[in-house]
């Protein structure tokens, strides 16, 4: 099953990418992470984002384009995929369509903004593996470390405040077109993702049923 998770910034695309990685067997495939992980390593692309990440502006469409095109191409990608965070934009969606991929599903994630400021100010994440933590929701057993591999969470500096606020903007001017797009190619399902994780993942699955 080849499926794309849409929704605004904080929504739990990634939280529901895990949890239909497990359930499929299919790859989670997150833009976010793969950029933040080439950040990490110095490479051309992770330094070519950094300004735009930092700022909660999208990277521009031909960075990523490249990206989930060396991505999809891997093997573990044959039998399906799940993308999170991608397309963001429509040029973005052209091009996966322009690869001949055939997209079964698009899972939109809807959450309110008001609660999405709350998500993301109490997200943490694990520095060294990239596990992600909620204060309130989803605390790490020690305050501060990672259950995974003890590394130090941290908040993402994209997470501050201010930045969220800017993420919201970008994301109802230039990802909330997407669900127009694929309502129209009669693949979209909307999911109410403002409760909690277990209740959106019931949801989730449900929809890739229908
Ligand atoms: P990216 O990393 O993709 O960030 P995002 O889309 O803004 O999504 P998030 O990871 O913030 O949220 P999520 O929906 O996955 O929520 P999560 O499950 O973690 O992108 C970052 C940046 O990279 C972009 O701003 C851009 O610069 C660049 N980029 C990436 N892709 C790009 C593209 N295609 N084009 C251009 N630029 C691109 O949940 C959030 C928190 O809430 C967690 O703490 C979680 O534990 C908690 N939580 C989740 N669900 C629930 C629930 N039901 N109840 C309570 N708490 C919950």
């Amino acid at each position: 099953m080849k499926l794309i998770l849409l929704g605004a910034p904080g929504a739990g695309k990634g939280t529901q990418a895990e949890v239909i990685m497990d359930h499929l067997n299919i790859p989670a495939i997150s833009t976010g992470n793969i950029i933040r992980e080439a950040l990490k390593n110095g490479t051309e692309v992770g330094l070519k984002a950094k300004s735009y990440m930092d700022a909660g502006k999208l990277v521009p469409d031909e960075v990523v384009i490249e990206i989930i095109k060396e991505r999809l191409a891997k093997d573990d990608c044959k039998n399906g995929f799940i993308l999170d965070g991608f397309p963001r934009t429509v040029p973005q969606a052209e091009a996966l369509d322009a690869m001949g991929i055939a997209i079964d599903k698009v899972v939109d994630i809807e959450v309110a903004d008001e609660k999405i400021a709350q998500r993301l100010g109490g997200r943490r994440v694990c520095s060294n593996c990239g596990a992600s933590y909620h204060t309130e929701y989803k605390p790490s057993k020690v305050e501060g470390v990672c259950d995974k591999c003890g590394g130090p969470t941290v908040q993402r500096k994209d997470d501050e405040p201010a930045t969220v606020l800017d993420r919201l903007k970008v994301y109802h001017e230039q990802t909330e077109p997407l669900k127009d797009y694929y309502a129209k190619k009669g693949i979209l399902a909307v999911v109410y993702g403002a409760e909690e994780v277990s209740e959106t993942s019931a949801r989730t699955l449900k929809a890739l049923e229908g």
